[in-house]
């Protein structure tokens, strides 16, 4: 039988792992798919470049557009990145009845509803394994192998270039703006590295897992955002002292009332297998009702990492792409008709009605008291104290320092009442600076 043609879009980091891996494991893959596939054409703005990496077989332009005109292509791998350009070119792709794999988490997140709809109305597929977690396929959990469980809760280590950051100033005791240098000068972090730090690029993934663990629509727009910016080197150090470290987690929660969906720093047990996650390493945990708590472990970017993913993708279409539409995975798991568009069903929840505990620090003047304005005015607004420290004040501001950092742990509670609270706590004339708060998940 016919190979399936594969047409890239881009030949960078991800497009060439594609090429080789594709290349070095044909057979396996054959035998797998049940006929052979092939990358027949590629398009790159640099020509010469692209030639260089791909055999004398393949058609190389530099008009992405031509691959997408060319009838014998049979599937489209978008790996452009980025919501300009690619997403004409998928929207197009769709249109001329191709299928489409793509890594583009940041397209997905944002118009994934558009182009799954315009995907559903083609009756092709839109494959998006690299998206999230690299090589790690936890689409394929989320949408496949947890399909019986009612999912509870999705919480994972998706951004290998903050966590990269976060375990380099937990070993060497630097501050944040120190490591990021680092990270850059080693390749960790990109020259503007925003979307990874901000929380950016794990948001849009917890935006798409979050979509296909409870069946509701990529809302980009609703996810709460906090990156690893201000993060201290102190705080790293007092959390590891109360037996945590600190993980940049997206975070999919179902609640009564709707969704929780945030990425932002948290506190972790240390005895939790994902708070051992290094350096760049990805790592997802999912709860189910059924299946309880699983874990998944690997790679998140790279080359050949990304392009396992990319040719599970290549694999699962060419096995399912003269199947009956009804037939296939849907893209979000769900059916399209059964995902809760209404509002009212399963609304993403404001950051306010989150419910969570928190490791606050506040630096307050050592004076008598004030432990228990404190303490009161987190028992006034119901908040339960789970533990304290404070700090020797010479330890924290030299000798005969008047001054001391005052860590507490809390249980939990809405983020609302959190708030509220902060603002009173901050009021003190006894609290010096701005109060740190860090949320804290215990993922049991
Ligand atoms: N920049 C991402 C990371 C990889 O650091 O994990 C691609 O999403």
């Amino acid at each position: 039988m016919k190979s399936i043609q594969v047409g890239l879009l881009g030949i960078g980091t991800v497009g060439s792992g594609t090429y080789n891996v594709l290349r070095r494991n044909q057979q396996e893959i054959q035998r797998r798919a049940g006929r052979g596939i092939e990358v027949t054409m590629v398009a790159d703005l640099d020509v010469d470049r692209a030639k260089a990496l791909v055999g004398p077989g393949v058609a190389v332009v530099n008009d992405a557009r031509a691959v997408i005109a060319n009838p014998d292509i049979d599937i489209v791998v978008e790996l452009i990145g980025g919501y300009g350009i690619a997403k004409a070119l998928v929207l197009e792709a769709i249109e001329a009845g191709k299928h489409v794999v793509t890594a583009n988490k940041a397209l997905l997140a944002v118009h994934g509803t558009e182009i799954f709809a315009a995907a559903h109305r083609k009756g092709v597929m839109v494959a998006f394994e690299a998206a999230v977690a690299g090589g790690i396929p936890i689409i394929k959990a989320l949408r496949e192998g947890l399909t019986a469980n009612r999912i509870q809760w999705v919480a994972g280590i998706i951004n290998g270039t903050t966590n990269f950051i976060l375990s380099e100033m937990r070993d060497k005791g630097l501050d944040f703006s120190v490591v990021l240098q680092e990270a850059q000068r080693l390749g960790y972090a990109e020259a503007d590295p925003t979307f990874d730090i901000e929380g950016v690029d794990a948001a849009h993934k917890a935006t798409l897992m979050s979509a296909i663990a409870f069946g509701i629509p990529v809302q980009f727009d609703k996810a709460y955002v906090e990156g690893i910016t201000r993060l201290g080197a102190q705080d790293i150090q007092y959390a590891e002292q109360l037996g945590y470290r600190i993980k940049l987690l997206g975070i999919a929660k179902r609640r009564s009332s709707g969704i929780e969906l945030r990425v932002h720093p948290s506190l972790v047990p240390a005895k939790r297998l994902i708070a051992n996650v290094e350096g760049a390493m990805n790592a997802v945990m999912v709860h189910g009702d059924a299946v309880g708590t699983t874990l998944y472990y690997g790679k998140g970017a790279g080359s050949e990492p990304t392009a396992s993913a990319v040719i599970a993708d290549l694999v699962d279409i060419t096995r399912l792409h003269t199947a009956d539409t009804a037939q296939r995975v849907p893209h979000l798991a769900f059916q399209p008709d059964a995902i809760s568009f209404n509002e009212g069903d399963l609304p993403v929840l404001p950051m306010s009605e989150v419910v969570t505990s928190y490791y606050l620090r506040l630096r307050v003047a050592d004076q008598a008291g004030v432990l228990a304005k404190v303490t009161g005015i987190l028992a006034d607004a119901g908040i339960s104290i789970d533990a304290v420290i404070q700090r020797e004040a010479d330890e924290v501001g030299g000798e005969g320092s008047t001054q001391t950092d005052l860590i507490i742990l809390t249980h939990d509670c809405v983020e609302a009442q959190m708030d509220a609270a902060i603002a009173h706590m901050q009021a003190l004339p006894t609290v010096l600076t701005a109060i740190t708060r860090i949320r804290k998940e215990e993922l049991a």
